[in-house]
């Protein structure tokens, strides 16, 4: 009797009837644009991406393009992807792959692991795609596929489960057609395996997996206890003046490092306080804006917005970190996504606050 065929057989004969094919990223051996796109996929969904790597390999069609653009340019096309610390990363990466490597773009795994924002899995895929070299990748749908095929428990971010989720990635690679193994790794994960409710009756792999047969699908991975979910309250202050709108540069670390924003103020005090103490506005009309709420990983911000519409803008445009924008060029600007959808609103007229 002939001996079943391998796992990895099996996700790359699936891989190459069902898999996903023909997105931008694939069917090259650039490893500019692999790695771009790996980068922006660590933590977005395939179709948010397209847009944005369609728009960057327009702007930077090759990495010394991107080395040689500011890095307020890079994140303001970042803008709304989220996770900035990866534009930031993706900028000082490009200007070392420039510098080092005269703008031709590693693809050994070994390289690829020293650059800013490329982690174990991120170099594995960029490797095995762009130069066909035998190496695992586990980022989180690759985690569930593996913890569930062999039954492995523990919560998948503990350094111990890891460890064993990596053994078996490794253990599993095929020697031939590392590409299509790489990429079935990830489609099985994002489209059948999914957390809830996987496709089990159409999975290459169902046959052996030990989550299926012991019944134990919907508690593999194990997850970590949920820490209760975490809010922080906020006013946001929509300094407006000669429909320009008062920004301030936010700190390079910590949420929206670096991005402009709105001026903060704490959620419970007084914004025209605020503003009287740290840019001497006094004469003001202040109108609240409707509370919206923002969801980071770890925490929901709720923020309140304030409309204040000052006559006389006060000298303070030099002051450093701080800047008006006409809301005419919000949409080009390096704003975190909320903020730049409530200036947007108000720059089209949507929004009309209550008078007090
Ligand atoms: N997620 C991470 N990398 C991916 C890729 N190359 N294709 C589709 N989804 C992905």
């Amino acid at each position: 009797m002939a001996a079943n065929p391998s796992f990895a057989t099996r996700v790359v004969r699936w891989q190459r009837r069902h898999g996903r094919h023909g997105l931008p990223w694939q069917g090259t051996r650039d490893a500019y644009r692999i790695w771009l796109s790996e980068v922006m996929l660590q933590q977005t969904q395939v179709r948010t991406v397209l847009a944005y790597f369609e728009r960057f390999t327009a702007r930077f069609p090759t990495v010394c393009d991107l080395a040689a653009a500011s890095e307020e340019e890079v994140l303001s096309l970042w803008s709304g992807l989220g996770y900035y610390a990866r534009a930031r990363n993706l900028h000082r990466a490009a200007r070392l792959v420039a510098e080092r490597f005269g703008g031709a773009f590693p693809t050994r795994f070994d390289d690829l692991v020293q650059l800013p924002g490329v982690g174990r899995s991120t170099a594995g895929a960029i490797a095995a795609f762009a130069a066909g070299e035998r190496r695992a990748i586990l980022d989180g749908n690759v985690r569930r596929v593996l913890a569930r095929h062999a039954g492995i428990e523990g919560d998948a971010r503990s350094a111990a489960t890891l460890a064993r989720l990596w053994r078996e990635a490794e253990a599993r690679l095929p020697r031939r057609c590392i590409e299509a193994y790489t990429q079935g790794m990830m489609d099985l994960g994002a489209e059948l395996c999914a957390a809830r409710n996987p496709a089990c009756a159409s999975c290459p792999v169902a046959e052996d997996c030990v989550a299926r047969r012991e019944r134990r699908v919907q508690e593999l991975p194990g997850r970590r206890a949920r820490a209760a979910a975490r809010r922080r309250q906020v006013a946001m202050l929509v300094v407006l003046s000669r429909g320009e709108v008062l920004l301030e540069k936010r700190p390079s670390s910590g949420i929206w490092g670096a991005l402009w924003s709105l001026p903060e103020a704490p959620a419970d005090g007084d914004p025209m306080a605020q503003l009287r103490e740290r840019f001497g506005i006094k004469d003001a009309g202040i109108t609240p804006l409707a509370p919206f709420e923002h969801a980071f990983t770890h925490f929901t911000l709720e923020v309140t917005p304030w409309r204040i519409d000052i006559r006389k803008p006060p000298a303070i445009a030099a002051e450093q970190g701080t800047t008006w924008l006409a809301l005419g060029e919000i949409s080009g600007a390096a704003l975190p996504s909320p903020v730049k959808k409530l200036l947007q609103r108000l720059a089209d007229g949507k929004i009309a606050g209550t008078p007090m």
